[in-house]
C-alpha cells in the first residue's frame, strides 16, 4: 500500500435511508491522475469529501497520503489540498487577498506568504487581475483561483471536484494543462468530473460510479474494452454490389434499406486487412468503409444507464 496515495476500502455513506455510497473501494498510485466519473447524484462530492476529512465515512478504511482517515485526520489534511465543486473564492476581496488569507490559513510568514501568492498568480496568468475584486472575474479565473488557492500549502494530493464544469473549452483545455503539470512535479490529482472526454484525456484511471457502487473502474481504453459494439460499417449504392457482399460475408448484419453491412470488429490493422482481402477476392467494391470504435461516451451509457448491455459488468477491471 506504500505507492498509494489514496487508499481505499469498502467506503459507506448513507442519509438517513438513502444510500449514497454503498462499499466502494479505491486505489489510487502516487503521481498519477484518477477521474471518478459518474452521472448527478451518484455520489462523487460525497466521496471527495470522505477522503478528504470533510465529512465522515459510515464504514470502510481509508489511507490518504499513508495516513489512516479515522486515526490521523489532522496529518491527511496536511497532506491534502481540495478545490470543491463550488467556489471558494470571496468575491468581496481581491484575488491576491484571497491568496494572501490562504496563506495565513497555512500559517506562513507574511513574507512568504506574500512570495507564494505572488508565484501563483503568475503562474496561474492572474497577475493582473491580482488586485481586482474576485467577484469581477470570469468563471474561468474564478476556477484558475480556486486552483491556485488550493496550491498555498504544496499539497502532494489533490482533490478536484468537478475543475471544468461551466467553462468554455479554452478554459477547459487550460485547466487541463495545469492538473498536468502539477502531475509532472509528483502531484496526485482525484478529479470527479461528469465529461467522458475529460477523463479520458486526463486520467489514468477512471472509476464510473453508479447508484453508490463503482461499476467499473480501470484505464480508459480498458472500460471502452468492457463495452461491445466496435464493427466496421460498409454502404453500398449498388443494390448488386450489396447482394454480393451479404453473401460473401454471412456474418455481416444488414440493413437493406440503407444498403450497409456491420461486421463486428475491434478496429484492429489485422483485422481490417483480413477484411479488405475478403472483399478484394469476392470481387466487392464498397462505396464507404467507417471503423467505429466504442468511446467512453458508450461505456458510461452502458454502466450508468442500466439498459441496453445485456452483460453488464460487475467485477471492476484491474
Ligand atoms: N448532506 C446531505 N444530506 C442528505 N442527502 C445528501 C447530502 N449530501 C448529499 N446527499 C445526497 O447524496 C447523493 C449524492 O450526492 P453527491 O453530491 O455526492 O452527488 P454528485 O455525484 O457529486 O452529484 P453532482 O454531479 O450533481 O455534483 C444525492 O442524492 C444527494 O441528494
Ligand atoms: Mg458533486
Amino acid at each position: 500500500m506504500t505507492d498509494l496515495a489514496i487508499a481505499a476500502n469498502g467506503l459507506r455513506k448513507s442519509y438517513g435511508d438513502k444510500t449514497v455510497l454503498d462499499g466502494i473501494d479505491l486505489a489510487v498510485p502516487e503521481g498519477t491522475i484518477f477521474a471518478l466519473l459518474g452521472p448527478n447524484g451518484a455520489g462523487k462530492t460525497t466521496a471527495v469529501k470522505i477522503l478528504s476529512t470533510l465529512i465522515t465515512a459510515d464504514a470502510g478504511e481509508t489511507r490518504v497520503g499513508g495516513h489512516d482517515l479515522a486515526a490521523d485526520p489532522q496529518a491527511v489534511r496536511a497532506a491534502i489540498g481540495v478545490t470543491g465543486q463550488f467556489s471558494a473564492v470571496d468575491g468581496l476581496i481581491t484575488g491576491e487577498e484571497n491568496m494572501l488569507l490562504m496563506a495565513d490559513l497555512h500559517h506562513l510568514s507574511k513574507r512568504e506568504g506574500r512570495r507564494v501568492a505572488a508565484e501563483l498568480l503568475e503562474r496561474f496568468d492572474l497577475t493582473e487581475a491580482a488586485k481586482k475584486p474576485a467577484s469581477t472575474y470570469s468563471g474561468g479565473m474564478k476556477r484558475r483561483l480556486d486552483i491556485a488557492m488550493t496550491l498555498v500549502g504544496s499539497p502532494r494530493i489533490i482533490f478536484l471536484d468537478e475543475p471544468t464544469t461551466g467553462l468554455d473549452p479554452r478554459s477547459r483545455h487550460t485547466m487541463w494543462q495545469i492538473i498536468r503539470e502539477l502531475v509532472t512535479d509528483g502531484v496526485t490529482v482525484l478529479l470527479t468530473t461528469q465529461y467522458l472526454e475529460e477523463a479520458d484525456e486526463l486520467a489514468d484511471r477512471i472509476a464510473v460510479l453508479n447508484d453508490g457502487k463503482i461499476a467499473a473502474q480501470g484505464s480508459a481504453e480498458e472500460l471502452k474494452r468492457l463495452i461491445p459494439g466496435g464493427h466496421v460499417r460498409l454502404r453500398f449504392t449498388d443494390p448488386a454490389a450489396y447482394q454480393n457482399a451479404t453473401s460473401a460475408l454471412p456474418e455481416a448484419s444488414r440493413d437493406d434499406e440503407s444498403l450497409t453491412l456491420q461486421i463486428p470488429s475491434d478496429g484492429s490493422q489485422r483485422e481490417l486487412r483480413s477484411l479488405l482481402d475478403r472483399l478484394d477476392s469476392a470481387g466487392i467494391e464498397a462505396d464507404e468503409l467507417t471503423v467505429h470504435t466504442p468511446d467512453l461516451d458508450d461505456v458510461f451509457f452502458a454502466l450508468t444507464g442500466g439498459t441496453g448491455i445485456p452483460n453488464q459488468p460487475k467485477e471492476a477491471v484491474r
